[in-house]
């Protein structure tokens, strides 16, 4: 059976209480999740060594508050970049922070990483309910949101589903930095990664799509057969200068649909873990821009200690023909899965 316990984890600057939830597999495999920002605050993997917490976190509330790289949150209510920060859809305009350069990044200035979610539990699942009033940043129609947590022996699954009352783009991915040798344990260099893309999106100079779909033969994108990331880290490709490492979106495929693909596998210190989701788009982010925040248990987290798989949305497809939809209508309701399998 899984267990599921609550502690409490302090309050937030404005006042509201924040819970800890402890879901934990036969296996061993356990995971941590705050009810701020819906945030994987631990995942401990069993290894013949003991358990080992394969993500990037902090001990206290406070240190979640006090910073800006997203750590294991859940990002929305449009993760990544909206290009110059404004968008029109049905004939209106609507514009947003710009809080990347001249783009809105990650939801804008309060997205839905730093909200204090709803939480309650549902058999052996742990459900974090959001309500992002109309106007959010932004952002039109009410949006209910939900996301469930669930855990088996070998994986974490995070399920996702929001309804709207006026047609809004939507989409949510979650921003977990992993380190398969265990938090803190240095770069992530050595990390063999595959990912199942035969292309990635084009960036351009602030880091939003072009528009071009790049074909990653002879690339350092090409990742169909698993590479050490240092492998792609050192090229000189322009646009790995460009983002100071990878930090592009690798399209898994061009429609949206409900089929479970795997995108990704990652090995390291004796773990592979297997990222599958339902989702059109995979960022590679190389955590190019951590710059030694204190993690947990006095841990140290400077560039490239860990790495992101940020399951989403093709980034800027509200504004890019061609791409696949993110337009959630009232009459429809989105849904979407991502699993993180530990495979032996
Ligand atoms: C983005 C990076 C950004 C980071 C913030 C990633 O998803 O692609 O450009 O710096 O999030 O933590």
């Amino acid at each position: 059976m899984t267990s599921i316990k609550s502690r409490p984890f302090g309050q937030t600057r404005a006042g509201k209480n924040v819970e800890c939830y402890t879901i934990s597999a036969p296996s061993g495999l356990t995971a941590e999740i705050l009810t701020y920002g819906g945030v994987l605050r631990a995942l401990y993997v069993p290894t013949p060594e003991g358990p080992r917490d394969v993500v990037l976190g902090f001990d206290t509330l406070s240190e979640y508050e006090g910073q800006d790289k997203y750590i294991g949150a859940i990002v929305g209510r449009v993760c990544n970049r909206i290009a110059n920060a404004r968008f029109s859809l049905d004939g209106k305009a609507y514009s947003l922070a710009a809080n990347s350069g001249p783009n809105c990044l990650h939801g804008g200035i309060h997205g839905f990483h730093e909200k204090v979610w709803t939480a309650s539990v549902a058999g052996e699942k742990l459900v974090l309910s959001l309500n992002s009033p109309d106007g959010e940043e932004g952002f039109p129609g009410t949006l209910q949101v939900q996301a469930a947590y669930s855990l088996s022996n070998d994986s974490l699954s995070l399920a996702y589903a929001a309804v709207t009352d006026r047609s809004t783009p939507v989409s949510f991915t979650n921003h977990s930095y992993f380190n398969l040798c265990g938090q803190g344990s240095g770069t992530v260099e050595e990390h063999r990664v595959r990912v199942a893309a035969d292309f990635i999106l084009e960036n351009g100079e602030t880091g939003c799509p072009t528009g071009v779909l790049l074909d990653v033969s002879d690339t350092p994108f090409d990742l169909r057969t698993s590479k050490p990331l240092k492998q792609g880290l050192m090229s000189s490709h322009a646009q790995i200068r460009q983002g100071n490492g990878y930090d592009h979106n690798f399209v898994l495929k061009k429609t949206c649909d409900s089929t479970l693909v795997s995108a990704a596998e990652v090995e390291a210190g004796g773990l592979r873990m297997e990222v599958l989701t339902t989702q059109p788009g995979m960022q590679l982010y190389t955590a190019n821009y951590l710059d030694g925040l204190r993690g947990k248990g006095y841990t140290v987290y400077p560039a490239r200690t860990a790495l992101c798989l940020e399951t989403q949305g093709w980034p800027d497809a509200v504004n890019q023909v061609g791409f696949p939809g993110c337009v959630l209508r009232p009459e429809e309701t989105y849904e979407q899965m991502t699993i993180y399998r530990f495979l032996h």
